[in-house]
């Protein structure tokens, strides 16, 4: 078996500005508002690592892991690439925490990547429930990232962090959202923007960091039954 470097997302032109996809070794962030794709964009690069014949740590934090989506994205080819696919689905922060805290115990060989969507929806549940712990909270969203960074380097996989951001705040949310944005930006190597554009079937992803990256390049996406393509900027 070849060894991989990179996980493509089979969007042409994101590819490119990646240089070839995610690479083996790296913390990569996907953040934007409800329904950017970023599912898809996670769900695809586990379909394309399965499809180099290596296995993928799906951690389910939303409970919207959907077969049906796999089979659509995976090319006619979903009993081989769903055997590839490990599913974990957290119920709450502390279970998060401890799928986290136990990775190297699940991670045997043979994985590529390990998903982690949405790593701030359990998060949230709990300060919301509990504000007066938010300090405590960003803390250990802090100390699961740094961890899931030096899980990325020291096992050679890709680790895919994906998180929500609103545009409009509640009043909970409008202290602690930018503060858990600035921690998952701190400890990524990777970061993609995916924004909405007036057509609801296009997305605007945007690269903001990569190694060696002078300054954000940006593609559209075009999100149908099949997953996410690359669409021209006309
Ligand atoms: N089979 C399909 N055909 C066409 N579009 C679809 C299909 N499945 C999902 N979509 C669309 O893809 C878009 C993105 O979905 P996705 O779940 O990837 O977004 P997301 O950014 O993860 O959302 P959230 O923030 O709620 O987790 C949605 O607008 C959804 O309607
Ligand atoms: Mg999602």
């Amino acid at each position: 078996m070849a060894v991989v470097q990179k996980i493509p997302t089979n969007c042409k032109e994101l590819d490119k500005i990646l240089d070839g996809g995610f690479s083996l070794g790296e913390l990569g962030l996907i953040y934007g508002e409800a329904e950017t794709a970023k599912t898809t964009l996670a769900l695809q690069c586990a379909v394309n690592c399965a499809g180099m014949g290596y296995k993928t740590l799906f951690i389910d934090c939303d409970g919207t892991f959907s077969t049906r989506r796999l089979s659509q994205i995976a090319y006619g080819n979903f009993g081989k690439i769903a055997e590839l696919i490990i599913l974990a689905r957290p119920t709450d922060f502390k279970e998060q925490m401890f799928v986290v805290d136990n990775l190297t115990n699940y991670l045997t060989k043979g994985f590529g990547l390990v998903v982690i969507d949405t790593i701030t929806s359990l998060y949230r549940v709990e300060i919301a429930e509990k504000p007066e712990k938010r300090f405590q909270l960003n803390r250990e969203l802090n100390r699961q990232m740094a961890w899931l960074a030096q899980i990325a380097r020291t096992q050679k996989i890709a680790v895919l962090v994906t998180s929500q951001v609103r545009s409009v705040f509640d009043e909970v949310l409008v202290n602690i959202e930018p503060v858990a944005t600035r921690v998952l930006k701190f400890w990524a190597d990777i970061i993609i923007a995916m924004k909405p554009t007036e057509n609801p079937r296009i997305i605007k992803a945007t690269v903001e960091k990569k190694q060696k990256m002078v300054q954000p390049v940006s593609c559209n996406l075009k999100i149908d039954e099949t997953g996410l393509q690359e669409y021209p900027i006309r």
